[in-house]
């Protein structure tokens, strides 16, 4: 996700854009830039690097005008540099304009553009609004960005400015945030509301589907075939510090809150129109080279690592690839057996985790194909990867891993069908049932979260309790220590996650009222196992809280609690079971009053052994 800025009015545009980017840099910091008119011309200030830098630049190469957009990016398509950075312009140099999304067939709509001549002069999917309404402009813009929209697939927010009409801004959104402030004869567009707050709380929320068009005295706003839309304005009373979580207490709590949004991003432009196909254009290797991979190993560390043990059910199941996974920490050091027959899947929300990336090198120098799966565009692990599969999670601010876990849960899936398609290891049939049920998963992500409150009560019994057991088995082993994960770094309660087949090879000893256990039963092939092991936690006078499948009713015959995740294939319920434990143990922390975004000793990238 992207920060946009506009600006149209009797003000210094610089300093409002400035301010603005300023305000929504947790929104992307690897790149910005900004477009100003200045006596006739576009002038244009871009750089790699933080909003600093930018204004850097501006001080060095000043820049007068009252009309304006700005842009701080978060990389998806295109590595973070000075050519990436947005706004982007038409050939001629007379339009900008800055976007938040992802254009799907950016690459055809490319082709076609140069095939007519379109000089491009970055790697970017967002250019080609540039060129696409340049193609289509007749000396009116609103038609010519309308026409441009038509032809795109994908998620936008875009802002468009152009010398041809000098007092206007044109703001488009489909599926990426976009919400127009209004003040005294100066109209502003952002990706949030912090960016306006310092000078209107007066907003309005553009729609999915809509397009605004602005000038110093008013707005008007459209549907594509270019009905009018009347939408009310909103006064927003959010502080600016609050406005930056969306109103959320914490980042960790407004991050689990985005995950469907991020679970689509993540999805989108990777499953055929017709269901039946799954296209990972990163994953760089031919038929031939797929065929020949004898086996795969996974490494990553923390959240990253629990992500992998997933990937490891997925790929064993559906790819029939024996799969090896190993803490990046250990791998390191062991001298391990790797060669060209090897896929290492290197995971890292970061892709900095020094570990991780020791491992990467470990494996790329003993031959194997590295695949990263990472959240950050241009991190080391993407540069130093022969293959690439993005989690467009977006920025994660809060220590605690939620919308990156889940959504590297997903690529994991999205992996493990692709390798089977590939290689032929599972019926067509079977194959378009598993892509139907993945692409229900962000819908039934949003449908928990709808639920959350009940967690928020649930959370209080773990207030006087210093230990807690979190068992799973299957493919929801790797929850269970997730779930002890989450809860123990930010409420720093201790937690363990165990496979619930061990308890009565220890931990079982630990079961008492005061150590309460959270239980991963949903229906499946170990549903019953789990049930066994719900009353052995229970007949030594323990308390359990499980998490179940809607619908189930044999759970609260045996566990204290149960929460309810959507129905979904066994293979898939890890990403639906994550949400309620991330949610307990921030309620848990919240209660504790810890600090939930920044909690003691840990930092968001390890950078260091
Ligand atoms: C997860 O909540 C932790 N913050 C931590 O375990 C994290 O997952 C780990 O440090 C790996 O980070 P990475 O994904 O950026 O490599």
């Amino acid at each position: 996700m992207c920060g946009i800025v506009g600006y149209i009015g009797p003000a210094d545009a610089k300093h409002i854009l400035l301010d603005g980017l300023r305000k929504l840099e947790y929104r992307g910091y690897d790149s910005a830039g900004l477009a100003i008119q200045q006596a006739g011309e576009l002038a244009i200030r871009k750089r790699q690097g933080k909003i600093d830098r930018l204004a850097g630049e501006l001080d060095l190469a000043p820049v007068e005008g009252m009309v304006g957009i700005g842009h701080t990016r978060w990389a998806t398509h295109g590595a973070p540099s000075d050519d990436n950075a947005h706004p982007h312009v038409d050939c001629a140099g007379r339009m900008a304009v800055v976007h938040n999304g992802i254009i799907e067939n950016y690459l055809a709509l490319r082709e076609s553009l140069e095939g007519r001549g379109h000089q491009f002069r970055s790697e970017t999917d967002t250019e080609v609004f540039a060129h696409l309404i340049e193609s289509h402009y007749a000396g009116d813009l609103y038609a010519a960005v309308v026409a441009a929209l038509r032809e795109v697939v994908g998620s936008y927010a875009l802002v468009v400015m152009s010398l041809d009409a000098p007092d206007t801004l044109i703001a488009a959104r489909q599926h990426s945030p976009l919400i127009l402030g209004h003040g005294e004869q100066e109209q502003f567009i952002a990706s949030d509301v912090p960016a306006v707050l310092a000078y209107t709380r007066k907003v309005t929320y553009l729609q999915n589907g809509e397009v605004a068009v602005l000038n110093r005295d008013g707005v008007r706003i459209t549907r594509l075939d270019g009905t009018e839309v009347s939408r009310d304005i909103s006064i927003v009373a959010w502080d600016a510090a609050a406005a930056e979580k969306g109103g959320y207490k914490h980042f960790m709590l407004k991050e689990i809150n985005e995950q469907p949004t991020a679970l689509e991003e993540t999805l989108r432009g990777r499953i055929s129109e017709d269901g039946a196909q799954i296209t990972l254009p990163g994953l760089k290797l031919s038929p031939a080279q797929l065929s020949a991979i004898s086996r795969v190993l996974i490494i990553a560390c923390g959240t990253a690592y629990h992500a992998g043990l997933v990937g490891k059910y997925a790929i064993e199941q559906l790819a029939r690839l024996p799969v090896e996974i190993d803490v990046a920490s250990e791998l390191r050091y062991r001298d391990p057996i790797i060669d060209e027959g090897t896929l290492a899947i290197v995971i890292s929300q970061s892709g900095e985790t020094a570990d991780t990336q020791a491992g990467l090198h470990e494996a790329r120098d003993k031959g194997a194909h590295v695949l990263a799966v990472t959240n950050v565009v241009g991190s080391s692990v993407d540069r130093d990867a022969d293959s690439v599969l993005y989690t467009y999670a977006g920025p994660e601010i809060a220590v605690a891993s939620t919308k990156a876990y889940t959504t590297q849960l997903m690529v994991m899936y999205l992996t493990a069908l692709y390798l089977a398609q590939e290689r032929g290891t599972m019926p067509d049939e079977a194959r378009i049932q598993l892509i139907d049920a993945v692409r229900r998963i962000p819908s039934q992500t949003q449908t928990i979260l709808e639920g959350q409150e009940a967690i928020h009560s649930l959370a209080d019994r773990f207030d006087e309790i210093h230990s807690s057991l979190f068992l799973g088995r299957g493919v929801n082993f790797p929850t269970a220590l997730e779930g002890a994960l989450k809860l123990k770094e930010i409420s720093y309660i201790h937690a363990e996650g165990y496979a619930a087949g061990e308890m009565k090879h220890g931990p079982i000893a630990l079961i008492t009222p005061q150590c309460p256990t959270v239980a991963v039963a949903v229906p499946g092939g170990v549903y019953d196992k789990m049930l066994s092991n719900i009353k052995e936690v229970k007949a030594r006078a323990g308390h359990v809280i499980a998490v179940g499948a809607e619908g189930d009713g044999e759970l609260h015959k045996y566990a204290d609690d149960v929460i309810r995740i959507p129905r979904t294939v066994e293979l898939f319920t890890p990403v639906l079971a994550a949400v309620p434990l991330q949610l307990l143990a921030y309620y848990c922390a919240d209660n504790l009053g810890m600090d939930i975004d920044q909690p003691r000793n840990l930092a968001k990238s390890v950078t260091v052994e």
